[in-house]
């Protein structure tokens, strides 16, 4: 069976949008087929971090309406093992029912799918995905951010409860300076279980431009670690400085 992820955060910007195509270019270096489904109603984004927003014609709405799933996929030119559903481009128009078929089906033809939903704590799609759906909780090393995965952690659904924590834009100036003492700290406030950190990085800052990353890169290797772990290979932290 394939593998289903889906992103969550408090509040907006902590980067889920661009550890999900992070974690796409990683998992299509493993040769896995990856399809990207943008939840985020009215501001998608996915399509222009990744290079296809000048293609795009129909989006999920026009799928879940009951349109061909191919209508609205569309495949990176650069990297034909990644492929993105633009998210509606009005608000309202995602019922749970047709989403819960859509993902389904497209669970049977991709090895990854990626669902990554806008910030807040509407939970009210979450369990249209499916059970096997791996929840990944994205925040920032900033005690703000913190505190907000903590109070998504406190209202997931029970169903939910097993979601991971992924800190991006981690800076060990945070470990430095000492407002933590070590990662411990953030996994302690948080309440979830981490599933690996994601440096500060001027490459993923770039990625609507770039639509890539580069391999040898230290935002390339951290995701890859995650990517790895979500397969289910135990993958050891490095130590700080090498994040
Ligand atoms: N690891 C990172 N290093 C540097 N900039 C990042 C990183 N992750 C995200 N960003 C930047 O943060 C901003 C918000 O990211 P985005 O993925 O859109 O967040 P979200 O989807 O959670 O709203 C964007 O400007 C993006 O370029
Ligand atoms: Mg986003």
């Amino acid at each position: 069976m394939g593998i289903c992820l889906a992103t969550t955060s408090g509040k907006g910007g902590t980067g889920k949008s661009t550890v999900s195509c992070g974690l796409s270019i990683a998992f299509s270096k493993m040769g896995k087929r990856v399809l990207l489904v943008d939840m985020d109603e009215g501001l998608r984004c996915l399509d222009l971090l990744l290079g296809v927003d000048h293609k795009v014609v129909f989006d999920l709405s026009d799928v879940l309406g009951g349109a061909p799933i191919s209508n609205a996929t569309y495949t990176l030119p650069q990297n034909q093992l990644i492929s993105v559903v633009p998210a509606p481009s009005e608000v309202g128009n995602i019922s749970a029912d047709a989403l819960s078929a859509f993902a389904k089906k497209v669970k049977e033809v991709f090895d990854v799918v990626i669902f990554d939903f806008p910030a807040g704590l509407d939970f009210s799609l979450y369990s249209s995905i499916g059970k096997d759906t791996q929840f990944l909780t994205i925040c920032n090393p900033d005690p703000v951010s913190v505190r907000d995965a903590a109070a998504v952690c406190a209202r997931l659904p029970q169903t939910e409860r097993d979601a991971r924590l992924i800190i991006n834009r981690f800076d060990a100036e945070y470990i430095k300076k000492k407002i933590y003492n070590n990662i411990d700290d953030i996994i302690d406030i948080s309440g979830f279980r981490l599933l690996g950190l994601v440096p500060q990085s001027s490459e993923l800052m770039l990625l609507s431009v770039t639509h890539s990353v580069h391999k040898k890169s230290k935002a390339f290797k951290a995701l890859f670690r995650i990517a790895k772990r979500l397969c289910g290979e135990s993958v050891k932290l490095p130590k700080i400085k090498k994040i």
